[in-house]
């Protein structure tokens, strides 16, 4: 048994299946690249047969993969793994993965028996190894199923040729011993285990899934299953940031290595966050703001004497930045990439121009412009596409309501301007998106931070909207939080509207859920 786990990451497909994390086709082949870099074994790029938009980005993210396996999901169905393996297929390493549910409650939802999921287990898997010599099989909701109907399903698939059994904890319900007793135990007891590697998929729900996937792992598992910042549906999948660091910090008691580059874990939190639409929890292991942050005259003494005293880890090792000196108004261009670069920002000519601008302007606003400023600043993800921008805004705001807001907006590049009113001043200027801007999407959520300490401290908003079961996030940062709110929810509406656009009937099909079983 080889001390290697194996990192699968499902950020793409089973993080970007969390409400409203929906992320756009170039978004999701720029953190799959960022993934391949960073060293990651299996990419689960996404699950073909969901829709036009999802089979073409897992067949470019396969075309583009350097060195990473790129997988695909598909139910238990021929043509799902079929349209799996005409989009995976472009890759170097091609992986089908095909599941069912095996619980009595999803045995219920196709409403097949025990003997006829037996078959289609068999059929399915034979399939998809017909066409490619990597198959992953994974029984959905393992931890609830009975474990004689496991240990038989799990023996069906190895023999119809699968090459990795996942066993997901679907709705984290698993604890540690039993997560590790339950992988240990199909090792030892199914016929030609040791020709397959086990893997383990899990859930969040009870707060389990670092714990579990790694008892998984000292129970015989070399593969987890895992997404950054632990995105996922409901409260999440384990963090692959969590349990790679686990593993390289407790190396004494876990003895097994990935290949993950640990200083690439900070940059590609960032981004996912970004595109996806959740911020980190701020006290979030590894990834948040604060986990590194001592505030306590007692932490902070401590750490000036040995900073083990109160860290089991480096920042550096996961790619944060020492603290370095605040940029400011007479900061140039070369000082802005520099400071992006150790933040992990690569950028070409022309997005640095952008960049500075917004700097510039910034900086003519605050004194002194910090790490997370510019972090904030860089994530503002509009595009020269957008069908609207923010041209004008004044807001005039106070005790004795209601409160107006004066705004210009470009729609579709003219300018149309108006006045609303609102119950504060961010509904005021939401109205006033509104009357310029008609539309149904219903706003699902609004939220504000300060960027940084102080009154002049910017604020980041993120704002996702809701259309006919659409979903998109926008976000914006400005030391003005009217401003940053306008922007932030224009910013959504613009993602609406590509969405909108690309799920016009005839172009693609609706969206599948996981839970669906297949035909
Ligand atoms: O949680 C789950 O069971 C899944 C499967 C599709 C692997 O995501
Ligand atoms: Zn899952």
């Amino acid at each position: 048994m080889t001390d290697h786990v194996l990192i699968f990451d499902t950020t793409l497909r089973d993080g970007e299946q969390s409400p409203g994390a929906t992320m756009t086709h170039d978004e999701k082949v720029e953190i799959a690249e960022m993934l391949d870099e960073m060293g990651v074994d299996i990419i689960e790029a996404g699950f073909p047969i969901a829709s036009e938009g999802d089979f073409n980005a897992v067949s470019e993210i396969a075309k583009r993969s350097k060195t990473a396996q790129i997988c695909g999901l598909s139910r238990a169905s021929f043509k799902d793994i079929d349209r799996c393996w005409e989009a995976v297929k472009h890759s170097q390493r091609p992986r089908i993965h095909t599941f069912i549910g095996t619980s009595p409650l999803h045995r219920a939802i196709p409403n097949l028996d025990m003997d006829e999921m037996a078959e289609r287990i068999h059929d399915c898997v034979t399939h998809a190894r017909n066409l490619c010599d990597n198959v992953q099989w994974s029984s959905m909701d393992a931890t609830r199923t009975e474990w004689d109907f496991l240990k038989r399903t799990v023996d069906i698939a190895i023999k119809a040729g699968a090459t990795t059994i996942n066993i997901p904890d679907t709705v984290g319900y698993t604890e540690p011993v039993e997560s590790a007793g339950l992988i240990r135990r199909l090792i030892a007891e199914v016929d030609s285990a040791d020709t397959v590697i086990f893997s383990t998929h899990c859930h969040n729900d009870l707060g389990m899934a670092t714990a579990n996937s790694l008892a998984a792992v000292q129970g015989g598992a070399r593969q987890i299953e895992c997404t950054i910042n632990g995105l996922g549906e409901r409260a999440g999948n384990t963090a692959l940031e969590e349990v790679v660091m686990a593993l390289k910090v407790r190396k004494d008691i876990m003895p097994f290595e990935t290949k993950v580059n640990t200083r690439k874990i900070m940059n590609i939190s960032r981004r996912v966050a970004t595109v996806s639409g959740f911020p980190v929890q701020f006290n979030k292991a590894i990834v948040g703001k604060n986990a590194f942050a001592h505030e306590s005259g007692i932490h902070q003494d401590g750490m000036l004497k040995n900073r083990e005293t109160f860290e089991v880890m480096r920042p550096e090792d996961v790619g944060l930045a020492g603290t370095t000196l605040p940029l400011g108004k007479h900061s140039g261009r070369a000082a802005l990439r520099a400071k992006l670069s150790v933040l992990g920002f690569e950028m070409g000519d022309n997005e640095l121009k952008d960049v500075f601008v917004r700097f510039k302007d910034l900086a003519d606003r605050k004194k002194e412009v910090f790490d997370d400023d510019l972090i904030a600043l860089v994530r503002q993800n509009n595009s020269e596409d957008d069908r609207l921008k923010l041209k004008d805004l004044t807001v005039i705001c106070g005790m004795n309501g209601p409160q107006k807001a004066d705004m210009v907006l470009e729609i579709d590049g003219k300018d149309h301007a108006t006045s609303a009113t609102g119950d504060g001043p961010v509904d005021a200027t939401f109205n006033a998106v509104k009357s310029l801007f008609a539309h149904d999407a219903r706003l699902q959520l609004y939220q504000v931070h300060a960027v940084t300490e102080g009154t002049d401290a910017q604020a980041t908003v993120s704002v996702r909207m809701e259309e006919d079961g659409r979903i998109a996030t926008g976000q914006s940062a400005d030391t003005d939080t009217v401003v940053a709110s306008a922007k932030a929810y224009i910013n959504a509406l613009n993602r609406l509207l590509v969405r909108r656009e690309k799920t016009a009937p005839g172009v693609d099909t609706p969206e599948i859920r996981y839970t669906d079983a297949g035909e």
